[in-house]
């Protein structure tokens, strides 16, 4: 895939992917919104001391180093499985600024992130394990897990750029590998992706989004 990094208006990075016109992240802040939406919005509202959460586009591995350091932070334990059907190449991801505008004691273990093999757990620090899988999500009923995820973070580019991702069926195998009381946030608030949340089986609610977007969607089982 050929894509642009681009400076969003927090200083963090994004990249632009030129055959879908689509970014990764919101251009008025990437870090920011991965805060707003996954971290804020999402992980902190969970409340077990052991966390299973899944991801569905890895990406830039923004979201995973924010949990990370989430997980370094409070000690919570959290294993975290993340799907991508389109890596980057290590070369690219090494270039994110992420850890230096975070932690930057931090940029080793960004980098391990990338560079973890696909398809097999990793203990990353003390409270992180990552299992990063290369599957397409836009077919979930070949996605196999013993698992029942307490956190899911719905990070597909928008439907108006990817509509095989925004699917009734894909709510539904997300509805089926929650756990109880599991929390879904995406940054996208169109009314058919919350009603078929809602179809799916969970109680959608709609919080303000980060800047440059009004609304953004929470969903629990
Ligand atoms: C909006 S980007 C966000 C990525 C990531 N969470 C981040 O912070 O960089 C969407 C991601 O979904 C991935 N993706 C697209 N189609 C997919 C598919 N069918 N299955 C799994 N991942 C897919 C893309 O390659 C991209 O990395």
């Amino acid at each position: 895939m050929n894509i642009k990094f681009e400076i969003t208006e927090d200083g963090s990075h994004t990249l632009f992917v030129p055959e879908l016109n689509e970014h990764y992240h919101s251009t008025h802040g990437a870090i920011q919104e991965s805060m707003h939406v996954f971290i804020d919005a999402g992980l902190r509202h969970c409340v077990k001391s052991e966390i299973k959460v899944l991801e569905i586009g890895f990406g830039t591995g923004l979201n995973a180093f924010l949990t990370l350091l989430e997980a370094e932070r409070t000690g919570r334990k959290i294993d975290y499985t993340t799907l991508e059907f389109y890596p980057l190449l290590i070369i690219d991801a090494e270039k994110l600024n992420y850890a230096e505008l975070t932690d930057s004691t931090k940029k080793d273990v960004f980098r391990e992130l990338h560079k973890v093999e696909w398809g097999k757990w990793s203990q990353l620090t003390l409270y992180f394990s990552l299992l990063k899988m290369k599957f397409d999500f836009s077919k979930p009923s070949d996605f196999d897990t013993e698992n029942k995820f307490d956190v899911i973070f719905f990070d597909a580019f928008a439907p108006e750029k990817q509509p095989e991702m925004w699917v009734q069926e894909i709510f539904d195998k997300i509805y089926s590998i929650s756990s109880e009381n599991a929390i879904l946030t995406t940054y996208c608030a169109k009314g058919s992706v919350r009603r078929m949340l809602q179809t799916a089986g969970f109680v959608v609610e709609r919080l303000p989004g980060p800047p440059g977007k009004r609304e953004i969607l929470r969903a629990r089982k």
